[in-house]
């Protein structure tokens, strides 16, 4: 585990105590400084450094340090994901981890002694995030956060919801009851075609010399790699055409998967992908992210086959689905247009559009 480490002068007086702490329990600080006692050092710049490095995935988590600890958790909770408190006790470290799954705890060099830290830093570390409704009161804040930039880490996972006013405008259409099936197959194509925009943002690109009408130039072009849509049969057919429309030459595999009505597990019926999938970007494509079973069964599938970059785009996602996919395949990136409130008791995600399959296909 790496935890990125940060402080002002007014917490420079515990940075010694915190170091060899975790130290002693073999985890590895990132120090982002400060590295000497300098009265001017503000409390922002470590906040926002320490933040950075947990949004970035260069530490899993992070210890900061000012006179209260107070100005450097409000400073670090600005950075997206960030769920940084101040505690003074172990029991407030207890509760803030179990019950608010904090990622940064903040301490005060005039609020807490040198010898408190390892009773009040080991709780944080050894108390387990409950989760359940805890979990939804965070999303429910991830949600607000969404408004201002769109990439969260949430159970350890990357989800990137698509706040873009294109986007969101055709998903309010699209779960309008009265849309019409046409319309729907519609919109899921262009709303996925408007997400794969994004979603290959960071495609790597190389210089190639090419010769215009009037000189020779260097322009870029995408490095080779190659990419393989994989859409969840029946519903995440419908996604597929709005990304070959930008991609074409993506391959495409299919799984076919249904729910045993005994054991509620998915069950393989079909599967079907590019021959070389080990070396292409896998998108599996399922629009509605509810429990997550499905989504994390395709998973497991293509990883079986050999898939190793793989990466889940969906419509709609619930809380539910992502933990479940996250707690079992924390390295797949999931994309949504949406993420929405809870589950109901018939598993549908409220408030949703209902059964995608249904209104892609005009079958109820
Ligand atoms: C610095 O004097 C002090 O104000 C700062 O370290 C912190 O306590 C603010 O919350």
């Amino acid at each position: 585990m790496k935890i990125a480490l940060g402080t002002d002068h007014a917490g420079f007086i515990l940075k010694s105590a915190v170091v060899d702490y975790l130290t002693s329990r073999k985890i590895e600080v990132l120090d982002l400084g400060a590295y000497v006692l300098d009265e001017e050092d503000s409390y922002t710049d470590p906040a926002f450094r320490v933040g950075g490095a947990i949004a970035d995935g260069e530490a899993e988590a992070g210890v900061l340090l000012c006179g209260t600890g107070y100005g450097i958790s409000i400073a670090a909770n600005k950075i997206p994901g960030i769920r940084a408190v101040s505690c003074e006790t172990p029991e407030n470290a207890r509760i803030a981890k179990a019950h608010n799954n904090i990622n940064v705890i903040a301490l005060g060099g005039r609020t807490t002694k040198p010898e408190e830290v390892p009773g009040i830093l080991g709780s944080w570390l050894d108390t387990p995030f409950e989760g359940g409704r805890h979990l939804r009161r965070l999303n429910k804040i991830a949600m607000v956060e969404k408004s201002t930039l769109n990439v969260h880490m949430q159970g350890g996972g990357r989800i990137t919801i698509f706040n873009h006013p294109l986007i969101q405008h055709k998903v309010g259409i699209i779960r309008d009851v009265t849309t019409s099936v046409k319309q729907f197959r519609e919109l899921l194509q262009e709303i996925t075609g408007l997400m794969v925009y994004d979603i290959t943002r960071t495609l790597p690109l190389v210089d190639k010399e090419i010769t215009t009408p009037i000189e020779k130039t260097v322009v870029k072009s995408i490095e080779g790699r190659k990419m393989a849509i994989v859409p969840v049969l029946r519903a995440g057919l419908g996604m597929v055409d709005g990304i070959l429309q930008l991609v074409p030459n993506a391959k495409v595999g299919h799984i076919g998967l249904y729910r045993d009505p005994a054991t509620l597990q998915p069950v393989e019926y079909y599967c079907k992908l590019p021959f070389d999938i080990e070396e292409r970007d896998i998108l599996i494509l399922d629009p509605m992210l509810a429990t997550g079973g499905s989504s994390a069964a395709a998973i497991s599938l293509v990883k079986k086959r050999g898939g190793r970059r793989i990466s889940l785009v969906c419509l709609i996602a619930a809380p539910e689905g992502i933990e479940r996919v996250h707690s079992e395949h924390p390295e797949v990136e999931i994309f949504a247009a949406s993420l929405d409130s809870h589950l109901n008791e018939h598993g549908y995600i409220v408030p949703g559009l209902g059964d995608a399959g249904d209104r892609l296909f005009g079958t109820k």
